[in-house]
């Protein structure tokens, strides 16, 4: 058993956790912006599609600063290592316009800096990775915006969405992450999700094989794709039947156009591209369901390291970015 595996097994606990994590007073706001890059700033893009369910509005930002209508939001800085310097910039521009921001974080500069302007801390326990903290990064995020008052009570959803991925890891996430890794060993992965929830799911299935799988992948979501990448896929079949695998991420509660156009484009394209597989999500909440699909992508990643020969866990490239950027001038925060 690698040691991302068991980081992986975990994510029940890291979500009963944050179900019970007591937050510090959190300014109160009608909407948020959170920022945060890559396996923390999915915590957002969790965020965002909980609170569309909700009617609430929570705005993601992965980039240097803020958007320019920031005032007036609560500003959440969610930051594993609380080193990152598109966050750290992030909260320079709240306290630049006065916007009041809290800080998720195992520590670093992130917590310094929300110290010294007497913002509020979420600590969160390390983990060897920030992707391996999902449950605790996303759980904290929704605890803190809850606490804000932009997201309703959101503990009975963490603690079903840290049963829906408990049973999951008892066996057929893993069945179906074999059985999926199998079919994608040697191809690029593409996978397509729906509107909102699959979106995110798809793009921590991406992100998971980049940097657990050390492999290039891809994601899209419908029906945007139906309005061009499919196209991108007839000119050389070839290429895509050697070269491609799909996989489609399904929800109950897409769009039925949305559904409809799945199973359609599975069919338009399933003479030039691989279908590698298809995952239907479990549970009856928001967060339950995109876990249900994130997890078995997560495995899925992990099996494709395991068969390639690479260790899931580091991630010595952007270890190596991120010093190359701290000694050239310029580094923000
Ligand atoms: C590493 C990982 C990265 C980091 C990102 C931001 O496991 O997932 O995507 O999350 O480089 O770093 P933090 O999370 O420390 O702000």
């Amino acid at each position: 058993m690698s040691e991302m595996r068991d980081l992986i097994a975990t994510f029940p606990e890291q979500l009963r956790w944050a179900a019970g994590l007591v937050t510090p007073s959190i300014p109160p706001a009608e909407s948020a912006i959170v920022a945060g890059m890559g396996g923390s700033g999915i915590a957002g893009d969790v965020a965002a599609v909980v609170a569309e369910a909700a009617s609430r509005r929570v705005t993601v930002h992965k980039a240097y600063g803020l958007p320019r209508w920031v005032a007036g939001d609560l500003v959440v800085a969610v930051s594993h290592s609380g080193n990152t310097e598109e966050t750290l910039s992030g909260v320079q521009a709240a306290a630049a316009v006065g916007a009041p921001w809290v800080a998720v974080t195992t520590g670093g500069r992130l917590q310094g800096k929300a110290v010294a302007a007497g913002a509020p801390v979420v600590a969160i326990p390390f983990s060897p990775q920030p992707r391996a903290a999902f449950g605790y990064l996303a759980g904290a995020v929704l605890r803190v915006l809850e606490a804000a008052g932009v997201l309703p009570s959101q503990a009975g959803a963490l603690e079903e969405a840290a049963d829906v991925v408990a049973s999951a890891l008892a066996g057929p996430a893993h069945e179906a992450a074999a059985a999926i890794a199998g079919r994608l060993a040697g191809r690029v992965t593409v996978i397509y999700g729906g509107t909102g929830l699959g979106a995110v799911a798809a793009n921590r299935w991406k992100t998971q094989m980049n940097e657990n799988g050390k492999a290039p992948a891809y994601w899209s979501s419908l029906p945007e794709l139906d309005h061009n990448e499919i196209v991108g896929w007839t000119a050389s079949p070839q290429l895509g039947r050697d070269s491609i695998g799909v996989v489609f991420l399904h929800d109950g509660a897409d769009h039925p156009r949305v559904a409809l156009r799945a199973r359609l484009t599975g069919e338009l394209i399933a003479p030039v591209v691989a279908i590698a597989g298809e995952v239907s999500s479990v549970g009856s909440g928001m967060l339950a369901r995109l876990l249900s699909l994130t997890i078995v992508g997560d495995l899925v990643s992990v099996e494709l390291a395991e068969r390639a020969g690479v260790d899931p866990v580091p991630v010595a490239i952007i270890e190596d970015l991120k010093k190359r950027l701290t000694d050239q001038p310029g580094g923000s925060g």
